[in-house]
């Protein structure tokens, strides 16, 4: 087994450095990730430490370090509003700071938006409560609760200094940029082989991840303690691009990216906890969100013999839908 602590204290360092950077006029990234093109906007979020050195109300402080705590170590909520292995900081890596792996800074500034995933115009709480929703497998904070407000100070924090509005086109290393097209079709079998040599190590043969007295040291990649099917990572797209930009931990950037397309698609080819937005019939749901999202997934199909999706298992939760997941329409004209 290799040494956790070690491989995340330079994840950290990482991000660090990068902060450290922007003083520079030569911004190094540490994990080889692609320099910014001309034009893209290059955003370096504040630390805690940088926090600390703020004029800020003392108690504006305490809000905001209790955000970064919920985001860093967010199975403090487990079984009341998470109910898989995951904490936010297992795919915003870095702190939720890092470029190709998911900075959350952006949603400070780019909402409130129209979103297509929900048809509506979404603010930051919402957003945060999607991810709370379908990648936590859970049920966010009340809207307006501490923890809530905690957590979305957080993300104002990192995006200090950035225009509000500001486009989202045009960031650099938003969102998990998508890789090239992959050269030949994904390939189950050899997306196995990448999973034994590169993930099982800490992921597990069976995606459970590992825990140990207790504690959860590496999350689930598949299986009831992952996320569940309608969380933005099943995408083919989006997780061969976290992996190709952050796995194995500690060595990203290391697989080709005809591996990462093929290790995403055997992970997306196995069992998880069911989408909250289910009908009841896995192919109605999938044809229901097709256009915004399952074109992009293995849900509701055949592989390997299996019809992925076709189940009642919500995971470690016993409800289906958080209340929050809901149509609404503006109404103030
Ligand atoms: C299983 C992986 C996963 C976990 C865990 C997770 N997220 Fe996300 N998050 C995503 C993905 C995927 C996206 C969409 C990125 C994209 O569009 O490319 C996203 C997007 C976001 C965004 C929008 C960023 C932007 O660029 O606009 C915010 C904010 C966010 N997540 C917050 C959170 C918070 C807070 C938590 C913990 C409660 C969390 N996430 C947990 C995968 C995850
Ligand atoms: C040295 C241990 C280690 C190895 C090897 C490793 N991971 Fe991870 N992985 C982690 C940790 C730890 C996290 C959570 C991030 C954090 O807490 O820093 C994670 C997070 C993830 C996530 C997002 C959260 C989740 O559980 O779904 C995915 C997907 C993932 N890894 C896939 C892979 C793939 C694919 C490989 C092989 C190419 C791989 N990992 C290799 C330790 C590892």
């Amino acid at each position: 087994m290799r040494n956790r602590t070690f491989l995340f204290a330079q994840a950290i360092a990482g991000a660090v450095a990068l902060s450290a950077s922007a003083v520079q006029a030569d911004i190094q990234y540490p994990v080889n990730n692609p320099q910014p093109k001309e034009g893209q906007y290059v955003h370096v979020p504040p630390t805690m430490e940088d926090l600390e050195k703020t004029e800020f109300h003392p108690e504006l402080k305490r809000v905001i370090r209790r955000g970064y705590d919920l985001f860093m170590n967010t199975q403090q909520l487990r079984g009341k509003n998470v109910f898989n292995s995951m904490n936010c900081s297992s795919c915003h890596m870095g702190e939720g700071r890092l470029p190709f792996a998911g900075p959350v800074w952006p949603a400070a500034v780019i909402l409130p938006n129209y979103r297509p995933k929900n048809d509506h115009v979404n603010n930051l709480e919402e957003r945060i409560a999607g991810c709370f929703s379908f990648s936590m497998n859970g049920q966010p904070p009340e809207y307006g609760s501490d923890d809530m407000i905690a957590l979305a100070a957080y993300h104002q924090w990192l995006a200090k200094g950035v225009p509000i509005y500001s486009s989202g086109k045009n960031m650099y290393g938003r969102g998990y940029p998508k890789l090239a097209e992959p050269e030949q079709k994904m390939d189950y079998q050899r997306g196995k082989k990448v999973y034994e040599e590169n993930c099982m190590i800490c992921h597990s043969s069976d995606g459970s991840g590992l825990v140990q007295n207790g504690k959860e040291i590496f999350p689930a990649v598949w299986g009831d303690r992952s996320y569940n099917w309608g969380a933005g990572i099943t995408r083919h797209f989006t997780l061969s691009s976290f992996v190709k930009h952050n796995m194995p931990l500690g060595q990203p950037n290391t697989l080709t990216d005809q591996q990462a397309w093929d290790v995403a698609y055997y992970i997306n080819s196995h069992e998880r906890p069911q989408e909250p937005r289910y009908t009841g019939d896995v192919k109605e749901t999938r044809e229901k969100y097709l256009d915004t999202f399952h074109v992009h997934t293995n849900y509701g199909l055949k592989v390997e013999g299996r019809l992925l999706g076709d189940h009642k298992n919500t995971g470690e939760k016993d409800f289906l839908k958080p209340d929050v997941l809901r149509p609404r329409t503006y109404t103030a004209d």
